[in-house]
């Protein structure tokens, strides 16, 4: 299958350290495969996303890249799609089902912004997303993106390897400590 990863533009350190931290989580718990964190360096975020990795389970991989210029340069050049989601482009209903056929062959790159969004973005995508034409938030608008690509499927996927794991309860809590990360000597 080919892969889904997030481009965060804009990070700050201090004011968007919650944002972009829920950014990371989503695309995790949504089925993306990493996140790329763009902006001020920010280690920190990234070492408590790869805890959350490494507690939780699954293949997922977050790392910082200053020069993101680059990073759509290279994924153009290794022929992979461009989704920048903004809340001036075509309404996702009316472009997600193209995009998904095109998804088969090419992996996606899915940009969303802080709080300024470089002009060129819009001429460097390859589709311009929204997520209804009015502002609300990048995390609400990768969520609904991630699920609509993915038409649901993510919500029942497994992450094996972690260290607990949530036995689903109608009420309560229940979390157990998985067997798979003991090795017998
Ligand atoms: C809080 S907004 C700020 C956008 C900024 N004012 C700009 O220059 O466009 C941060 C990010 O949320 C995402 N976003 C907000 N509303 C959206 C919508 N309706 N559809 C898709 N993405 C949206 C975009 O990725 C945007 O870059």
């Amino acid at each position: 299958m080919p892969r889904i990863i997030v481009l965060r533009l804009g990070h700050r350190i201090g004011r968007d350290q919650r944002a972009t931290t829920h950014v990371a989580l989503v695309a995790r718990a949504y089925g993306a495969d990493g996140v790329i964190i763009s902006g001020e360096r920010d280690d920190a975020l990234i070492r408590r996303v790869m805890g959350v990795v490494e507690t939780w389970g699954g293949r997922f991989e977050a790392e910082y890249r200053g020069d993101w210029r680059r990073v759509l340069r290279e994924w153009r050049m290794r022929g992979g799609l461009i989704i920048h989601l903004t809340m001036y482009g075509i309404n996702l209903p009316d472009i997600i089902d193209e995009i998904r056929e095109r998804w088969r062959e090419r992996d996606i790159l899915v940009v969303v912004g802080g709080e300024k969004v470089p002009g060129e973005l819009f001429h460097i995508a390859d589709y311009n997303v929204a997520v209804t034409n009015q502002p609300h938030s990048e995390i609400a608008a990768l969520a609904t993106f991630l699920d609509w690509l993915q038409e649901g499927r993510e919500l029942r996927r497994e992450f094996p390897g972690g260290r607990l794991k949530v036995i689903p309860q109608r009420r309560g809590k229940k979390v157990v400590e998985t067997q798979d990360r003991y090795i017998k000597p």
